[in-house]
C-alpha cells in the first residue's frame, strides 16, 4: 500500500458524443456514442502507465480528456487533486506546462513553416514571454542535443527530417516546459521497426532522469510490456483489466486481454511452440449499439447466459483488476484501490 499521493486520479470518466445516424429522419433523436466510458485509474510520479486495445476502444479520446482536448461529459480528471473537468480557460493554460502530449503522426503534427528551433521554443515564449532570446536558444539547443538532434540543425524545417527524426522533435518541445506528464498517444507506430526501438529507449530514458509520468498508448503490446509499470486494457470505451505490467503480462484474466497477448510474440522458443493461440473472434461490434451486460460478450470464448444481463465491474486488488463475471482475481488483505 501506497502513502503516496497520487499525480493523476481518472475517475469515472466518460467521453459519450452525441451523433445524428447518417440515414435518419430529420427529427430522430442522436443517437449516444460512448467513446470512453466509465474508466479509473491512478498515476504516481515517475511511473508509466500503457494504455492497449484495438483501434477505437476510446485511447486518444481518453488522452484527450485528460488533457482537456475534448469535454468529459462525467467524472473527475484530478490532477494534484483539483478537478481538472471544472477549471476555466486560465487555470487549463496553466496545467499545460505540467501535462504535456506527444501524437502518433510526427511529421502531421510538425508546423511545416516553421523552423525546428521555432517549433521547439514555442511553449517557452508562450509560457516565458520575458525570458530573452538567448536563454531560449540555449535552451532550445540543449533539449535537441538531449533527445539525439545535432543542435546545429536548428534552423531547418520538418520535411528536411526522417520520421524518427520527427518525433523527436515532437519529444523535445513536449519536454521544454519540463512538464510532469507526458501523453505519448501511439508514438512510435507511424514509424519503422527499426527505428520504434530507439524513440521507445529514448523515452524511457528521459522519464528516468526527468522523474517523468508518462501515460504510453499502443497497439503493439510488446512495446507497452517492455516499458509499462501498469497496464490498462480497454474494449469499447470500458476498462477491461488493470494491473501491474508483471501480473499482468505473466497472468493475463481478461479473455480479452488474453487473446491480445497471444498474438505478441515472445523471445522465447519452447514458450513460443507449446503457447496456445486464442484468436480474437468477430468483428469490433459498432461503439453506437454496443452489446448489453458484458461489451466483450459477442467475440468471448466463455459467455454464457448472465453475461447479456449483467455489466461486470472491474474487481480485484491494488495489483490486478479485471471486468468479468467469471474471472475473478483474489481480493486482496489492506485493499488501497490504485
Ligand atoms: N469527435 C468525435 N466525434 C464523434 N465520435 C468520435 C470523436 N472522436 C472519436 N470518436 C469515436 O470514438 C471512438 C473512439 O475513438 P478513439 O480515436 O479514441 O479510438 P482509439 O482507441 O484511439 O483508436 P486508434 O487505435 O485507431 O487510434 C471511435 O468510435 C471514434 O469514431
Ligand atoms: S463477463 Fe462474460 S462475456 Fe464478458 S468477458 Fe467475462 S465471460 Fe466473457
Ligand atoms: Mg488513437
Amino acid at each position: 500500500m501506497s502513502d503516496k499521493k497520487p499525480l493523476l486520479e481518472v475517475n469515472n470518466l466518460k467521453v459519450h458524443f452525441n451523433i445524428k445516424p447518417r440515414q435518419s429522419w430529420p427529427w430522430s433523436a442522436p443517437a449516444t456514442l460512448k467513446a470512453v466510458d466509465g474508466i479509473k485509474f491512478r498515476l504516481y510520479q515517475g511511473d508509466i502507465l500503457g494504455i492497449v486495445g484495438e483501434s477505437g476502444c476510446g485511447k486518444s479520446t481518453l488522452a484527450r480528456a485528460i488533457i482537456g482536448l475534448v469535454q468529459a461529459s462525467a467524472g473527475e480528471v484530478l490532477w494534484l487533486g483539483r478537478d481538472l473537468t471544472r477549471i476555466d480557460h486560465k487555470e487549463r493554460r496553466e496545467t499545460r506546462k505540467d501535462i504535456q502530449m506527444i501524437f502518433q503522426d510526427p511529421l502531421a503534427s510538425l508546423n511545416p513553416r516553421m523552423t525546428i528551433g521555432d517549433i521547439i521554443a514555442e511553449p517557452l515564449r508562450t509560457f516565458y514571454p520575458k525570458m530573452p532570446k538567448e536563454e531560449i536558444k540555449e535552451k532550445v539547443r540543449a533539449m535537441m542535443d538531449r533527445v539525439g538532434l545535432i543542435p546545429n540543425m536548428i534552423n531547418r524545417y520538418p520535411h528536411e527530417f526522417s520520421g524518427g527524426q520527427c518525433q523527436r522533435i515532437g519529444i523535445a518541445r513536449a519536454l521544454i516546459l519540463e512538464p510532469k506528464l507526458v501523453i505519448c498517444d501511439e508514438p512510435v507506430s507511424a514509424l519503422d521497426v527499426s527505428i520504434q526501438a530507439q524513440v521507445v529507449n529514448l523515452l524511457q530514458e528521459l522519464q528516468r532522469d526527468m522523474g517523468l509520468s508518462l501515460i504510453f498508448i499502443a497497439h503493439d503490446l510488446s512495446v507497452v510490456r517492455h516499458i509499462a509499470d501498469r497496464v490498462l486494457v480497454m474494449y469499447l470505451g470500458k476498462p477491461v483489466e488493470l494491473g501491474e505490467s508483471r501480473a499482468l503480462f505473466e497472468h493475463p484474466a481478461h479473455p480479452y486481454t488474453r487473446a491480445l497477448m497471444s498474438a505478441v510474440p515472445v523471445p522465447d522458443p519452447d514458450y513460443e511452440r507449446n503457447k496456445q493461440v486464442q484468436i480474437l473472434q468477430g468483428e469490433q461490434p459498432s461503439p453506437l449499439k454496443p452489446p448489453s451486460g458484458c461489451v466483450f460478450r459477442t467475440r468471448c470464448p466463455l459467455v454464457d447466459d448472465n453475461c447479456a444481463r449483467i455489466k461486470p465491474l472491474l474487481e480485484g486488488n491494488d495489483r490486478h483488476r479485471v471486468a468479468c463475471l467469471k474471472v475473478a482475481i483474489e481480493q486482496a488483505v489492506g485493499e488501497c484501490d490504485k
